[in-house]
């Protein structure tokens, strides 16, 4: 049984929530740790109930959930559980969110609105001791840490991704969506040895961009690999292709690392000729690239 180590003889436990069980098992896998699953239920009035199904008592407990779907759903299950545990008689309680939502939310755009990320962040630093999150989105330079009371963990699923490409796709040319993209472009192709490029986005709603290049792409018969960290309508990917296209790109990858896919988007991204593949932090079918030893790998320090 994995112990943790600082607190030598408490022994880990893996908690799988609703929407993390297909990386927690993995998790608990690469640990060689325990782990079991929070067996939660929706009554008819859409309040939801819970029940820790092993004894957490004097346990580090982890609880993994990933926020997908009824995201609102899945923020009020982690939090009646961390109390729970804590009320069970748990050590500890982390939260590993292999996706974190509400992160785009950074700042006041308009006077009066909610800054949901800071909010969440603020929330969770009060029902945990620890947070562990691949791949953030996090704007304007601000550290996970910044926002967290707690200790705050971002993971890098960059490496992931370069070896992707390396082993997937020839002479790519890594192609980001907007400015937020940069340093995840940058990291990407100094990984590949090759050239990047970044286009600009203008974001006029929740599901309308406007892209535009401001110097020309040399493109020399270069596979283009659009990499980005989210992809939720696709709208941001689909309108980047419509400007290549324009001159003469006729076939497109794109590497992700959190695929939300709302709606249609998977098919509409497939019929643009966009070849598509995300990390499984969510899961959706081109999930194909595992980072669960990330995480168990920052469990395990
Ligand atoms: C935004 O800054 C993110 O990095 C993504 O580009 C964005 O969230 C993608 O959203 P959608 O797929 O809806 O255009």
């Amino acid at each position: 049984t994995y112990k943790y180590n600082i607190f030598q003889d408490i022994t880990m436990l893996i908690i799988g929530c609703s929407h993390g069980r297909h990386l927690a098992q993995k998790i608990a896998k690469g640990l060689r740790c325990p782990y079991s699953n929070l067996r939660v239920k929706k009554f008819p009035d859409n309040e939801i109930g819970m029940r820790f199904m092993s004894s957490v008592r004097g346990k580090v407990i982890v609880l993994v959930q990933s926020f997908y779907g009824d995201v609102n759903d899945c923020v009020v299950e982690v939090l009646f559980a961390a109390e729970t545990a804590r009320d069970l008689g748990a050590k500890k309680v982390f939260l590993v969110a292999p996706y974190l939502p509400y992160m785009r939310k950074d700042k006041r755009y308009e006077p009066g609105e909610c800054i949901s990320g800071k909010v969440l962040s603020k929330i969770i630093s009060r029902y945990f001791d620890r947070v562990y999150v691949v791949e953030p989105h996090l704007h304007r330079k601000t550290r996970l840490s910044g926002l967290f009371s707690i200790k705050a963990e971002e993971l890098t699923s960059n490496p992931y991704i370069v070896d992707y490409i390396k082993r997937n796709i020839k002479n790519p040319l890594i192609v980001g969506p907007d400015k937020g993209s940069l340093e995840m472009v940058k990291m990407a192709a100094h990984g590949l040895g090759c050239k990047y490029a970044v286009i600009e986005k203008k974001r006029i709603s929740g599901r309308e961009v406007k892209v535009r290049l401001s110097k020309k792409i040399a493109l020399d018969d270069k596979n283009i690999v659009f990499i980005d960290d989210i992809i939720s309508t696709g709208n941001t990917i689909l309108e980047c292709a419509k400007i290549l296209r324009k001159w003469g790109v006729k076939k497109f990858y794109c590497v992700a690392v959190h695929g939300i896919f709302v709606e249609n988007a998977l098919e509409r991204l497939r019929k643009a000729n966009i070849n598509v593949v995300t990390a499984n932090t969510i899961p959706n079918k081109v999930g194909k690239i595992d980072i669960s030893q990330l995480i168990s790998e920052a469990l395990r320090n």
